[in-house]
């Protein structure tokens, strides 16, 4: 199974980027980033992000798209982000490049994750310190216009260099398997 499989480029079409949005700070209207360090989320309504065309789209294909999934991930240049899982119910999300550029990269550990996070999207984590340099087993290089279905139970990180990435992450509720999805949407 792929860790990741780039979406075709019609599908950001449907991505509307809120009126307001300032591409250098990275503030988009009504959502301010809760943090400008490190590798920050934030909750949005999928309809301020996608439009009903492309809900549609997806939604034809088998794909629901509930409208509070739907997480900004801005991660800041020059920054290696921790080593994780997301969610344990899910395979797999949606993600779309909306600004910069930034590296999704799939590793192997051999090393327990240091936490265990119970909440409503359980997670592991392995904190930078632990793993030191690893080889990625894959790396998805998104750039802004670039969106990829991609594995979020494989452990990964994002790694950025010159620019900042902004990431819009789309969790379904129905499938829940990288290949269902994969194969909803013509990719296998
Ligand atoms: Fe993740």
């Amino acid at each position: 199974m792929p860790y990741y499989l780039e979406l075709p480029d019609f599908i950001n079409s449907f991505i509307t980027i809120p009126q307001g949005a300032d591409s250098e700070s990275i503030m988009f209207s009504g959502y301010p980033m809760i943090a400008d360090a490190g590798h920050s989320p934030k909750s949005v309504d999928i309809k301020d992000f996608v439009s009903d065309e492309g809900l549609l789209w997806f939604a034809n294909k088998g794909i629901i798209l509930p409208q509070w999934r739907a997480t900004l991930f801005k991660c800041i240049r020059n920054h290696t982000g921790t080593i994780h899982t997301d969610e344990h119910t899910r395979e797999f999300a949606i993600n779309f490049i909306i600004y910069g550029h930034g590296e999704m990269q799939w590793v192997d550990l051999d090393v327990p994750p240091d936490d265990f996070i119970e909440d409503q999207s359980s997670h592991f984590r392995w904190s930078n310190s632990r793993v030191g340099n690893i080889n990625p087993l894959a790396k998805w290089s998104g750039t802004a216009g670039k969106a990829a279905l991609v594995n979020i139970n494989i452990p990964h990180r994002i790694v950025t260099t010159t620019a900042d990435r902004i990431c819009l992450s789309l969790r379904a509720t129905k499938p829940t398997k990288f290949e269902q999805a994969a194969k909803l949407l013509n990719l296998l």
